[in-house]
């Protein structure tokens, strides 16, 4: 099959894929740069992507699969001239859940153990115990509880946390009290101490920290932004961190990504910015389940991780 490789992403980036794809599957045709003609376009039959410019998909009439290596899609979908009929398949990566989880597992404890304001305090040369609190003394949410907010919930629960966990449709988590839909939004924002956000970005939850959701957070606690910069009204965010309503915000993702040098998260005494780098595709677990995928389509089987395109994720 030709397979064509496309990705907004550095030279050496981009080769060290394209290295590590030809190597996996040296009988696959990869093509590194848009076809040059129609015949050329015609022969490509998957593309393998990492967040491609708009436009770079269409035209290409035997496309038969897009396998992103990103695990969040939106991007790719917001591609108007995405081919509608193509299926997508998103990275599911075992090395990015385990990732994923120990972020938020910094965070969390950072927050509740109260870190960040011990290391300010060194800064100031402050000896100052906060109170030692217990797992599960403090209430986290994770909203999303798919393949990372899944495994972060339980992770969490697992250490003692008193976890609530939020998602679309009903699910079954051990040791996790499970809320869904709008109507189990508010309780569990009241409930939790930290918030996680690991949902998907669609067009149902885009701006989904507003100034009213924010309002909605039990007063005094913390978010911690791990999905999409987009999720998060980030002047509401300033302004709810400002009036006290939010301890403190541990950002991994923005609006505008790199967070421009003079944007006030940067410098906010209680924001802590991480460089999107929460969790990554690594392509040592990644390329085999981009060969699983190539595999299945081959032999028409089923594949992996297919988006649903109607509800985005
Ligand atoms: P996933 O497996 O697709 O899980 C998504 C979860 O969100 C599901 O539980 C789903 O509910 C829930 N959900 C979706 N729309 C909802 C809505 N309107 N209301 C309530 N719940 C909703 O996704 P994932 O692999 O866990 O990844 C989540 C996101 O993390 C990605 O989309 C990406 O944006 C972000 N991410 C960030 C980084 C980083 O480094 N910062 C790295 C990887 C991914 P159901 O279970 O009911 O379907
Ligand atoms: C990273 O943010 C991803 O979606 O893979």
């Amino acid at each position: 099959m030709t397979v064509l490789l496309s990705g907004r992403w550095s030279a050496a980036e981009g080769e060290r894929w394209a290295r590590l794809l030809h190597e996996a599957m040296p009988e696959e045709q990869w093509l590194l740069q848009p076809p040059r003609d129609a015949a050329a376009a015609a022969a490509v039959e998957v593309a393998v992507v990492a967040n491609p410019e708009p436009g770079a998909l269409s035209g290409l009439p035997n496309l038969r699969l897009i396998q992103s290596l990103w695990a969040g899609v939106d991007r790719l979908l917001q591609d108007p001239t995405l081919p509608p009929e193509v299926p997508v398949a998103r990275m599911v990566d075992p090395a990015m859940n385990e990732a994923m989880v120990h972020t938020a597992l910094w965070a969390v404890l950072s927050l509740h153990r109260q870190f960040f304001e011990l290391q300010a305090q060194q800064r100031e040369a402050l000896w100052q115990a906060p109170p030692q609190r217990r797992a599960a003394e403090c209430a986290v949410l994770v909203l999303g509880l798919g393949e990372l907010g899944g495994r972060t919930a339980q992770t969490l629960a697992g250490l003692g946390f008193a976890v609530h966990g939020w998602s679309r449709r009903p699910s079954e988590l051990d040791g996790v009290r499970l809320w869904q839909g709008e109507a189990g939004l508010a309780p569990a924002l009241a409930a939790a101490e930290i918030v996680i956000n690991l949902l998907p970005l669609t067009p149902q939850t885009r701006g989904f920290f507003d100034t009213a959701r924010l309002a909605q957070i039990r007063p005094g606690a913390c978010l911690v932004n791990l999905a999409r910069g987009a999720h998060v009204d980030e002047a509401a965010l300033l302004a709810a961190l400002d009036r006290g309503q939010l301890r403190h915000a541990v950002l991994d993702v923005f609006q505008q990504e790199p967070l421009p040098p003079e944007h006030a998260f940067w410098r906010h005494p209680r924001v802590t910015v991480l460089p999107h780098c929460a969790a990554q595709t690594d392509p040592r677990t990644a390329v085999p389940q981009v060969r699983a995928n190539l595999a299945a389509l081959r032999a028409g089987q089923p594949l992996m991780h297919r988006v649903d395109r109607g509800q985005g994720y």
